[in-house]
């Protein structure tokens, strides 16, 4: 089995109260699940993006287990006079590992642009965290071949001097924009396709090993599947995970 990660993009989505109920009930069911707890935090890991005012409930719920987690955006600096925005700082002080950084909401709705990005990607590194850096094409982009060209830009620009050997632990996650929320998932020819080349872009700029997950409607249904094609190290889950036995259901079905 591959070296996996299952990651919850939770969006805004439940309170702290429906934060810690999802919880009891998900580590309930995990645990009984003796084969895929004992997995868990080894061969594969498991990782929730709430929303930031759930961030808390979402430690104290996850303290002792090897669940991890982390939040949705943040800002480029720790403090401040920033009105409105996340802290890298906060989120490691609660026992979180990830950040989120560009996903294709928040480039579409909150005019995030790479270099704006990149700076993100910079500050999380140096704040210990792992930046999970989102990309994906339009369906515009996509039907008229420019695919290729979206996502080069969004990787150099993005990761525009990070430095290989102190990014351990950076994650890609490809999501294609059209594939997002509506149902339509990428056929595996194409994530095939699109991983293999966001691998050897990656490559080529030095990230050798560097974890590209998919992402865009994925579930128990499709994820058995898709995590068999090269390059695929696992998932940015929406929808799907919002119920726990759905997120289980996909992690069981990615990890048989
Ligand atoms: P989806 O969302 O699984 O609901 O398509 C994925 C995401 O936005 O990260």
């Amino acid at each position: 089995m591959k070296n996996m990660i299952l990651a919850a993009n939770w969006k805004l989505n439940k309170s702290p109260e429906q934060t810690r109920a999802f919880f009891a009930t998900f580590l309930e069911i995990l645990k009984n699940n003796a084969s895929a707890y004992s997995q868990l935090g080894k061969q594969y890991q498991v990782a929730f993006f709430p929303s930031a005012t759930s961030l808390e409930a979402t430690s104290t719920s996850l303290r002792g287990t090897p669940v991890q987690f982390g939040v949705q955006n943040i800002y480029h600096e720790s403090q401040g006079a920033f009105t409105g925005e996340n802290s890298a700082r906060v989120v490691k002080e609660l026992g979180g590992h990830y950040i989120l950084i560009g996903h294709s909401e928040r480039r579409q709705y909150f005019h995030e642009t790479n270099s704006s990005l990149n700076k993100k990607v910079h500050h999380a590194l140096q704040e210990q965290l792992a930046p999970m850096y989102c990309i994906g094409e339009t369906l515009e982009e996509r039907e008229k071949g420019q695919t290729e060209k979206v996502l080069l830009t969004q990787i150099t620009e993005g990761l525009k001097d990070v430095n290989p050997l102190l990014a351990g632990s950076l994650v890609i996650a490809y999501e294609p924009v059209w594939a997002i929320g509506t149902g339509k998932v990428a056929t595996p020819d194409q994530v095939k396709e699109t991983h293999a080349f966001v691998q050897t872009a990656l490559v080529k700029l030095g990230f050798t090993s560097t974890p590209i997950l998919y992402g865009g409607s994925a579930k128990a249904s499709n994820a058995g599947e898709l995590i068999q094609i090269p390059h695929v190290s696992g998932f940015l889950v929406g929808g799907a995970s919002l119920e726990p036995q759905s997120f289980l259901d996909l992690i069981q079905a990615s990890l048989s």
